[in-house]
């Protein structure tokens, strides 16, 4: 490795070219010389190869440079009553007790009327921006008269998806925001069925951009569009989904020893409340929401970064950064509710390339993208039920450390035979990194 002061250039020689290029081996032999890197993780790197090289193919060419693989678990949280039907949701996440949590709140809920789901409408955005030297009026009734065309010149690339009942749903001039000057955009609101669409919505705004700039080029009067850029927006706040769980107070009797079940109801609405009203809460609060809502989009195949951009921009679409759930009592009922943006697709993308993002399709039935908005939206609501009843009981250290009780052991070499004692010791004690280090220390002096 080598260190540059800060702001200072690299030397010419260090930088390496046409790594894309080399095989995997060689990148691998780069990679090795430079971080100086171990046989043992060498080994290990080559070990988490697929056996088989058409799969490892089908992995590779998911990403760029690709040398190896990096698993992740995919776990089944059952016991899923959504709409009626039972579910088992396959979901990939790299932290302990989010499948648990899951699990635990499914069971609950199934066997107390269900999860509830409903989608409220499925419209993605995309934007053409473009500056415009001409006067306002001149440019919206330009584009007034051409819009029609414009729509029309666009039914090569959206044919085939307004057959599937998508396609182009509206358009209109927007100016950009608070921004000042002269740009603006065309602000498009488009459908595109079971795909999550982001390649349908980047080819038809590119198109668009380029009849646009023409067609308004040869009719307006006094002004040019010049195009700054053509994109799909990840915000949807109109691709809405809401899941809702709902029974009498009395059903939470048994939740904690100390509480009844109207107190338990309570002290839940009290929790989600203060997540509604307070931003450092309400981000942990929806970070335990994506616990479950991420863990089933990756277990699809869908694009996590999009969900979690736009769902934090819908938590703060008032101003100020709120909770996505929302809790209530109204006589002897308690409700709770998710509602939350998912551009997710169920064809397309990763869903069908990816041999676990098959599986999980499988696995849940083969889904419509309205009916997985929906099974998301139960894993961020029953994930978001978990953590809050345990951090209104018991804490959620209890249940979080005794998961990553496995972990530590693991990542201290803990034997199998040390693993069983560990458990058993900790079964009544409080788990912290420093406490099993120490237990496995003294297993260890006594034994020696
Ligand atoms: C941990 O992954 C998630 C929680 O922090 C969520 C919450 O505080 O609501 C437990």
């Amino acid at each position: 490795m080598h260190t540059y002061p800060s702001g200072s250039s690299m030397d010419a020689t260090h930088i390496v070219n046409g790594f894309s290029k080399l095989s995997r081996e060689k990148k691998l032999q780069w990679i090795a010389r430079q971080a100086e890197l171990s046989e043992r993780t060498l080994s290990e790197i080559h070990s988490h190869l697929h056996r088989d090289p058409g799969h490892q193919e089908v992995y590779s060419d998911i990403s760029e440079n690709t040398v190896t693989n990096f698993f992740l678990p995919l776990g089944l949280a059952p016991n899923f009553l959504l709409n009626g039907t039972l579910l088992t949701l396959p979901m990939v996440t790299e932290e302990s007790s989010v499948v648990a949590a899951a699990s635990l709140a499914a069971k609950f809920w199934a066997m107390h009327g269900g999860f509830t789901g409903e989608v409220k409408d499925v419209l993605k955005v995309g934007q053409v921006h473009f500056t415009w030297n001409g006067t306002e009026e001149s440019l919206i009734s330009s584009f007034g008269k051409q819009r029609e065309q414009l729509l029309r010149s666009l039914l090569p690339l959206t044919g085939r998806m307004e057959k599937r009942g998508g396609g182009v749903e509206g358009m209109e001039i927007r100016k950009t925001g608070n921004r000042p000057g002269n740009t603006y955009q065309l602000f498009v609101t488009l459908r595109t069925g079971d795909a999550m669409g982001a390649n349908f919505i980047n080819s038809v705004l590119e198109a668009l951009a380029k009849q646009f700039r023409s067609v308004m080029q040869e009719s307006a009067v006094d002004g040019t569009p010049e195009i700054i850029m053509s994109i799909l927006s990840n915000y949807t706040p109109e691709c809405l989904v809401r899941c809702r769980v709902e029974a009498a107070t009395k059903v939470f009797g048994n939740m904690d020893p100390g509480l009844s079940g109207d107190e338990f109801a309570h002290k839940f609405v009290q929790a989600v409340d203060i997540a509604r009203h307070d931003p450092y809460r309400a981000v942990t609060h929806n970070k335990g929401i994506f616990n479950g809502v991420d863990a089933v989009v990756m277990a699809t195949g869908n694009d996590f970064r999009a969900v979690e951009a736009c769902g934090h921009a819908y938590a703060a679409r008032a101003g100020s950064y709120s909770s996505l759930s929302r809790a209530e009592i109204k006589g002897p009922r308690f409700t709770f509710t998710l509602e939350i943006p998912l551009a997710v697709g169920t064809v397309g993308g990763l869903t069908g390339t990816h041999p676990m993002a098959a599986a999980s399709m499988e696995i849940l039935g083969h889904p419509s993208s309205e009916q997985l908005m929906q099974i998301i939206a139960a894993a961020g609501l029953a994930n978001n039920f978990s953590a809050v009843k345990s951090l209104i009981t018991t804490g959620i250290q209890q249940g979080h450390m005794r998961m990553h009780l496995v972990n530590i052991l693991r990542q201290l070499g803990a034997t199998r035979e040390e693993t069983g004692l560990a458990t058993r010791h900790f079964t009544s004690r409080t788990v912290s990194f420093a406490k099993v280090e120490e237990f496995l220390n003294s297993t260890r002096d006594q034994n020696s």
